[in-house]
């Protein structure tokens, strides 16, 4: 484990609500409700407070715990603080977080986005070692009024908050929506100047792929059902793909690490990077997706180091960010 966590890292997909840690959770269940709220032995959260193993439902639960607990602007800012200082010690040296404008009874959608923003910015003082940019995210469930709203104000913001949003996201429960419906909002953010990072092949929806392939997209998230034809063109436009292997495996879309599709795209020489995903909801950190990686597939350390160096191209930093970035690792690697 040693390994993995010195190693500086790249992470390019990551939730805000879903990587809130056990401890964060707790801390933010005491600002909002106090210390002395009763629970059931039963109660997730119970669990969480005294470190009990959760099951996998009561893991899902966290993205409600977790909307529930950043309502509010402060509780936000504390959310968002947490996120980066976890990544940031586990030696995340660049971290393109993701999370969905939304307006909560205490805080409107505008509000919203701007606290994050604010926290961002305010951490290249507090924590230079990590480089931090955001993603807004469209929530299909949300429907295409939200989706519009949101590309408006990443749009206004952008003014405000020069170069800390790199690109959209489109993520959320995909059943019951269309990707067509959506395409006139990231349109937008896309010439706006936004690159596209989107869950694309989640499911197996063999013409979503294809339409959303017609579209065009810098990264595709996941990617587990991406087959046949779709691969091809994957291949040929290397296009990158964002492997969650734990979220993946959790949420049961693939049935075990050993037959996870990274390994595949990875010997094909298809620009493939790991993610965590949702580290607080999957529990888990990108050191120790890196090692599931290594340790099931066999791959070198210095494998695991140049995985990261290619991963430096596929983030959506700029040139002198990603010449840093270059740098860190090449130090890295003579120093071993
Ligand atoms: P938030 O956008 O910061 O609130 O992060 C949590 C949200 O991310 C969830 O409500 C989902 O919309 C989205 N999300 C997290 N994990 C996944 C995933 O694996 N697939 C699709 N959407 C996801
Ligand atoms: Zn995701």
């Amino acid at each position: 484990m040693d390994f993995y966590r010195k190693l500086p890292k790249i992470e390019l997909h990551a939730h805000l609500n879903g990587s809130l840690s056990n401890a964060t959770l707790a801390e933010l269940r005491e600002h909002k409700y106090g210390k002395e709220v009763q629970l059931g032995t039963n109660d997730g959260f119970y669990k969480i407070l005294n470190g009990e193993t959760l099951s996998l439902e009561e893991c899902f639960k966290k993205f409600h715990y977790a909307h529930d607990l950043t309502d509010r602007r402060e509780a936000l800012e504390l959310a968002t603080q947490r996120v980066i200082e976890d990544f940031a010690r586990d030696n995340v040296i660049y971290l393109e977080l993701r999370t969905t404008p939304k307006s909560t009874a205490h805080m409107p959608k505008r509000e919203y986005l701007s606290t994050v923003l604010d926290v961002i910015r305010k951490s290249s003082e507090l924590h230079p070692e990590i480089v931090v940019k955001l993603l807004p995210s469209i929530d299909r469930s949300k429907g295409i009024v939200e989706a519009e709203e949101s590309v408006g104000l990443a749009i206004e913001l952008d003014a405000l908050y020069p170069g800390l949003m790199v690109g959209f996201d489109l993520s959320g429960n995909p059943f019951g929506t269309k990707f067509a419906d959506f395409v006139p909002a990231l349109q937008r953010a896309r010439s706006h100047g936004f690159r596209m990072a989107l869950h694309c092949g989640e499911f197996d929806d063999v013409q979503e792929v294809k339409e959303m392939f017609d579209f065009g997209m810098d990264r595709i998230g996941h990617g587990t059902f991406i087959e046949g034809e779709n691969l091809e063109f994957a291949k040929k436009s290397r296009i990158p793909f964002e492997c969650c292997p734990t979220s993946n495996v959790k949420c049961k879309t693939v049935p075990s690490y050993e037959e996870h599709h990274f390994y595949k795209l990875l010997k094909m020489k298809q620009p493939v990077c790991v993610c965590t995903d949702d580290f607080g909801v999957f529990e888990t950190s990108l050191s120790q997706e890196l090692e599931i990686c290594a340790k099931t597939f066999n791959l070198s350390d210095d494998e695991m180091i140049e995985l990261q160096q290619n991963t430096i191209e596929y983030t959506f930093a700029n040139d002198q960010e990603k010449h840093k970035l270059r740098e860190t690792l090449r130090k890295f690697k003579e120093s071993r």
